[in-house]
């Protein structure tokens, strides 16, 4: 399973990457403005300052909502860096652009999933990831981890190579969930990941080792 970072905030992304366990960054236009990250350059800029931090793929969103804008402002991202993966949202000329990218060789994220017909559409439109939130349908009392389930079915059941990207993630539970199901990709919270190391066990066990360390070396 692979493990990306949800967050355009770049000391969250280099704690991931040197934990050693980062495969990529999803941003959206939300989280580039909590951040402060503004006007069109700096936008641009913070996208390859953060292809700088990391090894793996680096979705970008577009912001324009026709076809003609979206392949424009696709290539100008995909231009950046090599890591780019041009995120698209799931509306009519959003599959369209979809299809242009793949067809063209561009990486692509198609965002804002919330159905199984929709993530289907993506496959057949080629995406290279297809991001369906996990957390946002939980917040409508609607179970986000049977749609990443459904997902997983009818990729399997056509052997689609679009990768399930569960999005949305907030919590540690999301994570452990989406890798019983077979999500291929998580992106979630620097705390999501860091959450996964702790166990009461495990600091109390190491206390004892390191206590009975001390009577033998001391
Ligand atoms: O990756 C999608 C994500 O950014 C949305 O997360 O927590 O705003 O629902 P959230």
């Amino acid at each position: 399973m692979k493990f990306f970072i949800d967050t355009a905030n770049l000391d969250q992304i280099k704690e991931a990457q040197e934990l050693g366990v980062l495969d990529g960054v999803t941003t959206n236009p939300s989280l580039m403005a909590k951040e402060g990250i503004t006007g069109r350059d700096n936008i641009l800029k913070h996208y390859v300052d953060i292809c700088n931090i990391v090894d793996g793929d680096v979705s970008a969103e577009v912001i324009a909502t026709d076809f003609e804008g979206m392949i424009k402002e696709g290539q100008e991202l995909a231009d950046l860096h090599e890591q780019i993966v041009v995120k698209l949202p799931m509306i009519k000329d959003g599959v369209k652009a979809c299809k242009y990218f793949s067809d063209n060789g561009v990486k692509t994220n198609v965002t804002l999933v919330f159905s199984p017909g929709q993530a289907l559409l993506a496959a057949k439109a080629g995406a290279t990831y297809v991001s369906p939130f996990l957390g946002r349908l939980d917040d409508i009392s609607t179970d986000g981890l049977n749609l990443i389930e459904e997902i997983r079915m009818i990729y399997d059941n056509y052997g689609y190579e679009t990768e399930i990207l569960a999005a949305s993630i907030r919590h540690t539970m999301h994570v452990i969930n989406c890798a019983k199901i077979g999500a291929d990709v998580m992106t979630g919270p620097l705390s999501s990941i860091t959450g996964l190391l702790s166990h009461p066990l495990t600091d109390i066990g190491l206390e004892k080792f390191l206590a009975d360390y001390k009577k033998g070396n001391s």
